[in-house]
């Protein structure tokens, strides 16, 4: 499936309909887990788990530190409903199947969606295991035929053609570093720019993003981000800096899964702490 053509209203109907079927609580609240950091799905309390196979036309999840459940269920009292691992461009899926989801959440009744990613700092201020909200992103795919939005446009989902200067919300982030503020949690806030991976990015090309004003760089949430926002839901998007892009031709350091995954493990509490208290505000 290329196009969103595949993805009728009907079918992602049909989807969302399977699952409010199947729970009581209406979640006005999406979250969605990146690399390592699907704990906060453990912390879903009265939890209903739904493993994305078992949900009628959803991918699976095949990376590892992506559990692929979709949960729903509180946090702090508030109905969520929480993605433990997302779908990516380097699984073989499209960008209009990676972002499926965000569609159900719409005809599920969701207006706000807060996604979550590891990213590789390009900032030099930047440290591995900052916090860093996502004000714009550079995303080259989404200006090839891998936009999720290209084919048969529903109105019922969005504008033919949306405006991308307010997908992620400023008062959303407004109130984010409020909360980190009262936690004294230190908050950067920048440009994030996705590749479709697998592979980790040249030098050349991180250094040429850099020149653009990219701050991070990863493999996902700027195309959930996109079809949220053209679905007229809000989006807070977080990328937590896991490790430093290499931007010096000749360093013998390189990026790696694993410690991904470790920066990721370390810095989770923080991050479901900001998380939660944000979910509290804004409900
Ligand atoms: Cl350096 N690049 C990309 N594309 N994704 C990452 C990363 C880098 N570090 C963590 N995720």
């Amino acid at each position: 499936a290329i196009t969103n053509n595949e993805f009728t209203y009907d079918r992602v109907k049909n989807i969302s309909d399977w699952i409010l079927n199947r729970v009581d609580l209406r979640p006005k609240i999406a979250i969605v887990c990146g690399s390592g950091l699907g704990g906060l799905g453990e912390r879903v309390q009265d939890a209903r788990i739904f493993p994305y196979e078992e949900i009628p036309d959803f991918p699976r999840s095949t990376v590892v530190g992506h559990k692929g459940n979709l949960i729903i269920g509180k946090l702090n009292h508030i109905p969520v409903i929480c993605m433990q691992g997302r779908f990516h461009s380097y699984e073989g899926y499209s960008n209009a199947l990676c972002t499926l989801p965000m569609k159900v959440f719409k005809l599920m009744g969701v207006q706000t969606v807060l996604l979550t990613c590891a990213a590789g700092g390009l900032n030099q201020s930047f440290k591995v295991g900052d916090i860093m909200l996502i004000k714009d992103h550079v995303a080259p795919l989404l200006w090839t035929l891998q936009n999720p939005l290209i084919g048969h446009n529903d109105e019922r989902f969005g504008p033919r053609f949306p405006a991308c200067n307010k997908i992620y919300k400023k008062n959303l982030r407004d109130v984010f570093h409020g909360i980190a503020e009262k936690k004294q949690i230190e908050l950067q806030e920048g440009v994030y720019s996705s590749f479709g991976g697998p592979c980790y990015e040249t030098v050349t090309e991180l250094r040429a993003l850099l020149q653009m004003g990219v701050d991070a760089v990863g493999m996902s949430t700027a195309n959930e981000a996109l079809v949220a926002s053209y679905c007229g839901m809000n989006v807070l998007a977080i990328a937590l800096i896991t490790n430093k892009a290499v931007i010096d031709y000749d360093s013998e350091n390189f990026p790696f899964h694993e410690e991904v995954i470790e920066t990721a493990n370390r810095r989770a509490s923080d991050l479901q702490e900001l998380v939660i208290d944000f979910v509290s505000k804004i409900n």
